[in-house]
């Protein structure tokens, strides 16, 4: 009985964010310690991460007029998650970890929150018809699974690199924090993918898969040299040296979706190829050149 099936996987969702709005406000900034007690070295070994997380948790305000666009009638679940729970938690990882890079003495990050590009308006506009709105949707969450699972990981490596250098405040009230609130949202897209997934025919299908290969980009890098910062982030974090991991797991419920036919697929190629461009990127700008010796 589908009909029974999908709305118990409605009822779990929307108790779901519920829950993790009540369990997980927004972090406010009297709740955080920007104590550094060795802010010069600090500084050089995570400040370009810092302002590369700020900046992609600052572009949260455009992420949701991008979803407006692609989504013109979208449930009303997926409504609640985005304007009432993760962007006001997002909005603040942005904040404070933007604070604590000035505190450094860095410049602000420098997000782009309003400008759509124009193939999401193409998408919008054909969003209209219901079941290309489904195709949209399938589309949204897989990009917020990515991403999520993205900072997740990010944010897991920051916390340990910073308790490795002492800075104790830092690594629990803002980095600890933040990274907290990173798996509900994780939970939310994958729970959302798997039932709407079951749902889609045969040509929606197919249409995902096609756009998600030629659309898949690193979180926050929409530009050469926005990739080519990720990189800088991947080497830093140790994730460059370990990509084939880095993009397992951020794929791996997405590899199992889209691509089961394709046995002993470990990784979808577009994945592993979108990592492979951002590090030689920055290997070829040599920005920081001690991180890809
Ligand atoms: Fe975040
Ligand atoms: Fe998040």
């Amino acid at each position: 009985m589908p009909d029974t099936a999908t709305s118990a996987d409605a009822l779990r969702l929307a108790e779901y964010v519920d829950r993790m709005g009540h369990d997980h406000p927004p972090i406010s900034l009297d709740s955080v310690d920007f104590t550094v007690h060795q802010p010069r070295e600090f500084e050089r070994r995570f400040g370009h991460v810092l302002d590369y997380m700020a900046r992609v948790e600052l572009e949260v305000d455009r992420n949701v007029l991008e979803i407006t666009t692609m989504l013109p009638d979208p449930p009303e679940i997926d409504r609640h998650f985005y304007a009432d729970v993760w962007q006001p938690q997002e909005i603040q990882h942005g904040l404070i970890l933007d604070k604590l890079q000035v505190e450094l003495g860095r410049s602000p990050a420098a997000p782009d929150t309003d400008s759509i590009g124009a193939k999401l308006r193409i998408l919008g506009t054909m969003a209209h018809l219901p079941s290309f709105q489904d195709v949209c949707r399938m589309l949204y969450y897989l990009t917020g699974m990515a991403t999520e699972r993205s900072a997740v990981l990010a944010y897991n490596l920051l916390h340990k690199g910073t308790v490795e250098m002492g800075e104790e405040a830092v690594a629990t009230t803002i980095i600890g924090q933040i990274k907290r609130q990173e798996p509900g949202h994780y939970a939310f897209y994958q729970l959302s993918a798997r039932a709407l997934w079951g749902e889609l025919s045969g040509w929606q299908r197919w249409m995902v898969r096609l756009m998600r290969r030629i659309s898949f980009a690193p979180v926050g890098a929409n530009d050469a040299a926005q990739k080519a910062d990720f990189g800088d982030v991947m080497a830093t974090l140790g994730i460059a040296d370990a990509a084939s991991d880095f993009a397992e797991q951020i794929s791996r419920v997405e590899r199992e979706l889209l691509w089961a036919r394709h046995r002993g697929l470990r990784v979808p190629d577009y994945v592993t190829d979108a990592l492979r461009e951002a590090v030689d990127l920055a290997k070829a700008r040599a920005h920081r050149p001690h991180l890809h010796r």
